[in-house]
């Protein structure tokens, strides 16, 4: 593959880390990996447009990696295997919130396992404008199964008060600093949002954190007061080490906690999220915030809505607490993303977030494969029928694992788009962590997505269209087909621009 970008960066004076788009390794997969180790490490860098014409950026499952290209605007018209009519005066669909990951305390481990230069390379990777741009962080509120143990922030029977409330070192070693970190090398605000797994044991019918339970007794009792309090308690606590939250989610996947789950769990219906909200969480929440809080319903697959976001929404006093809804990909199989617009129609004024996914999930799947293309497709094909439909923003689950998919203390590995490799001192960035580029880098907090007309067969081609704060358009298009296709866009200002999509490619294209 061609090279492009080589440059030598000054990393924190005591290294040289050389730097270009990709330095490939294969490892079987269907497409390359790109390594970050001490003396190499490949570096989006920040993405330019010229003034007046196109700009391509282009991925592949063949090794191609942000591979950069200009081209004019059309005089004429020529063939193409789709046109795609551009409403670029339809501002009114949904605007951006933003990208991101979770600051898990696996990630915090894998992050730590490697040197302080590959530490902060890790975050930048992230969070500044040599990587993705991120200007999201999810925050687990105690354990989860990416932990290395089962643990919550008060674990002393009967503490109503919660005097006995503590962050744990995973919070101060790890996922804090890295938090910090992630601030200060971001240009953009970064939205955090907390999501809490389960309650301390002493407080749920089960007596543990994981299993078939949810809270002890009802909405406006004590148990949900002092959860409520929980809840304002880490909000305090991270804002005293500099972290403010944005946000939080009520609950991580509170359908799971009526089966018999096997890791951290507390089940929740969306009944009894509208009486949690309105009568304990929301009020304890806006007054400890000045109002300023986001609080998102459901944080759990689709397949529940629009039904779950009906029942808290059309409580005027629930409603007055909520800002979005939370969604997760685990089940899109059993529910289209019609779901998602049916949601937005009935409640315009709430925005979708997708606040987790990860591949490598399913009950036989192998948890990591590095260097997967098509896991690069899918989380591509997902994010563009997302935004297609009303969602927000997209938030990626761990930030980094190490090469078995952990550490998590239920074995239920799974894959990132960054793998830590500790033994080999090395990171590695799957076609994942380019197929979120392909957004992330493109579409900053507040573009608008663009209506648009397809005419011809899809044939295994997806596409989506935002305008940009900066009046930019970008224009992603997702070819899964073997080959090649021309998909020709015409704005509907007049102007008109082919994009020649190569055979299993990404394409970002900026005007
Ligand atoms: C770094 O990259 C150069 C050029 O591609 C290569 O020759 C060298 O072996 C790499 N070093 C390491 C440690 O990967
Ligand atoms: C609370 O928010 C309101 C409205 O945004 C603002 O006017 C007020 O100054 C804030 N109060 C505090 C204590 O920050
Ligand atoms: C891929 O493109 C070819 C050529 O246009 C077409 O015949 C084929 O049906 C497409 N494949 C799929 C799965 O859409």
């Amino acid at each position: 593959m061609r090279r492009q970008a080589v440059a030598v960066v000054l990393f924190s004076g005591l290294i040289c880390v050389l730097s270009e788009i990709c330095y490939t390794k294969s490892f079987g997969g269907s497409s390359v990996v790109c390594v970050c180790n001490p003396t190499n490490c490949s570096d989006i860098g920040p993405v330019t447009a010229e003034h007046g014409r196109i700009t391509f950026y282009e991925s592949s499952m063949t090794g191609e990696r942000f591979q950069r290209s200009t081209a004019d605007f059309l005089e004429d018209a020529p063939r193409a295997d789709i046109d795609l009519t551009v409403n670029v005066l339809s501002g009114t669909l949904q605007e951006i919130i933003g990208f991101g990951g979770a600051f898990t305390d696996s990630a915090g481990v894998n992050w730590a396992s490697l040197s302080p230069d590959l530490q902060k390379r890790l975050i930048t990777s992230y969070y500044s404008p040599e990587g993705l741009e991120y200007n999201i962080g999810r925050v687990p509120m105690g354990g989860c199964d990416f932990s290395t143990r089962d643990y919550t922030y008060d674990d002393t029977e009967g503490d109503f008060e919660l005097k006995n409330f503590a962050l744990a070192q995973e919070d101060i070693e790890l996922k804090i600093p890295m938090i910090q970190f992630a601030k200060s090398v971001s240009e953009e605000e970064i939205y955090f949002y907390g999501s809490p797994w389960s309650a301390p044991a002493w407080m749920k019918t089960n007596g543990k954190t994981f299993g078939m339970g949810g809270l002890k007794g009802f909405p406006g009792d004590q148990y949900y007061e002092t959860w409520a309090k929980y809840f304002v308690k880490f909000y305090e606590a991270y804002r005293d080490r500099g972290v403010e939250m944005w946000g939080f989610t009520m609950q991580n996947e509170p359908t799971t906690g009526y089966i018999p789950w096997k890791w951290q769990t507390m089940a929740m219906s969306p009944y009894t999220e509208r009486d949690f909200l309105k009568k304990n969480l929301g009020p304890a929440l806006f007054k400890a915030t000045n109002h300023s809080i986001k609080i998102m319903v459901l944080d759990d697959n689709r397949v529940v809505l629009p039904w779950w976001a009906n029942v808290i929404f059309g409580d005027a006093e629930a409603n007055s607490y909520a800002a979005g809804v939370g969604v997760h990909w685990y089940q899109d199989n059993l529910r289209s993303a019609s779901a998602l617009e049916s949601t937005h129609r009935n409640h315009p004024d709430k925005f979708i977030l997708n606040t987790e996914a990860c591949e490598g999930f399913q009950p036989f799947a192998t948890a990591v494969i590095l260097g997967s293309w098509e896991r690069a497709e899918s989380y591509a094909q997902n994010i563009i029928d997302d935004l297609r439909h009303f969602v927000s923003g997209w938030v990626d689950w761990n930030l980094f694992l190490n090469t078995q998919g952990g550490p998590n203390w239920v074995k239920n590995f799974v894959d990132s788009p960054i793998i830590v490799d500790e033994s080999a001192q090395a990171f590695y960035k799957q076609p994942m962590y380019y197929a979120l580029a392909h957004f992330s880098k493109f579409l900053p907090r507040g573009s608008v997505r663009l209506d648009d007309t397809l005419v011809g067969s899809k044939r295994k081609l997806s596409v989506v269209t935002f305008l940009r704060p900066d009046k930019l358009k970008a224009t992603i298009v997702l070819n899964q087909n073997d080959s090649a296709k021309k998909v020709l866009i015409k704005d509907s200002d007049g102007k008109s621009f082919m994009i020649e999509a190569g055979a299993r490619s990404i394409i970002t294209t900026l005007r």
